[in-house]
């Protein structure tokens, strides 16, 4: 879409059984027919479950010490690319595969939010690492409610008892949490390397996360390293850094008096949004929604 007309905001549609944009399927052709290296290495998440987060850790990880320059003055939208992304406007073109696709570094490090159905097929031929990351669904929600609420390139969030009906029901871009999450799981038992992480883990122990990563990722960190790098991506510092809390993507998309991209970072802000009745409702039908299925996410009581 072109950003010049996009007010009012996006429609959504259904796209083979996912809710979805035009931002995310204008160039499905060219993303599906992607050619992966078998180095290259992708964060894939739903949104809004630490994306931005675990992309700078891998930053860190493979170019902190090389090119260290890069945290200084890249922002992370361009260093990690979002590759299903396509937008248009007379200010700027962001193309996630032609970003990826002139990336010179090694590897890349590439961002998703596709549905693991969706992942374009040449990452699993090459036997790409994937970091999938999962944040406990009620945070999630209340945090893509205020991306909603500040980002013009999504639908509308709306009243806050409805985004919740809506989120419920699976209609947000990139469709359902409860499918995400569970086919994301799922893919690890036939998929090795995949790395599944949640964002609660991070949040209690970021060290011990970083440490479990490397192990995932082959890299052998120094203690003194991965202690800079669990400083470097504590919420105040990312919040700070404009080269990891999206201020730079002006163009009348993000508005930060709305609601900051790097907002809260907590985990069990769903208190303060969630009334009691909602609550009773969410996790009734949370357990009919995941009773099938062996993820589980810690207890947020
Ligand atoms: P909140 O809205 O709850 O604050 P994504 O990067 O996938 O879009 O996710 C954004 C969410 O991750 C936001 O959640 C943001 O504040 C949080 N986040 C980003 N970096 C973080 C960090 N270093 N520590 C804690 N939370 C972080």
């Amino acid at each position: 879409p072109n950003y010049d007309e996009l007010a009012p905001r996006p429609e959504v549609f259904d796209f083979n059984g996912v809710t979805m944009i035009n931002a995310f399927t204008d160039n499905w052709e060219n993303v599906q027919n992607f050619q992966a290296r078998p180095d290259d290495i992708v964060v894939a998440t739903y949104p809004k479950a630490g994306t931005t987060w675990v992309s700078c850790i891998l930053d860190l990880l493979y170019f902190g010490q090389t090119h260290p320059e890069r945290q200084t003055s890249i922002p992370i939208y361009l260093r990690v690319p979002f590759l299903e992304m396509a937008l248009y406007s007379s200010e700027i073109n962001f193309v996630g595969v032609d970003i990826v696709n002139k990336l010179d570094t090694s590897p890349r490090l590439i961002k998703t939010h596709f549905p693991v159905q969706f992942l374009p097929k040449s990452f699993w031929e090459n036997n790409c690492r994937i970091v999938y990351v999962a944040r406990n669904a009620k945070d999630n929600m209340v945090s893509y409610f205020h991306f909603d609420r500040m980002n013009a390139a999504q639908p509308a969030a709306g009243e806050w008892k409805d985004f919740f009906q809506r989120f419920l029901d699976g209609k947000m871009v990139f469709g359902s949490w409860y499918d995400h999450v569970n086919g994301w799981w799922q893919k690890k038992k036939t998929y090795p390397n995949l790395h599944y992480m949640f964002f609660e883990d991070l949040a209690e122990n970021t060290d011990l996360e970083i440490t479990k990563l490397c192990s995932f990722l082959g890299l052998s960190v120094s203690p003194e390293i991965r202690q800079h790098i669990t400083g470097e991506v504590q919420f105040d510092n990312m919040k700070n850094n404009s080269m990891a809390n999206y201020s730079t993507l002006g163009h009348g998309i993000m508005d930060f008096n709305t609601s900051p991209f790097m907002r809260k970072g907590k985990v069990g802000d769903w208190k303060n949004h969630f009334t009691v009745a909602q609550n009773e409702k969410f996790d009734e039908d949370y357990q009919q929604k995941m009773k099938d299925h062996t993820l589980q996410f810690r207890s947020l009581l």
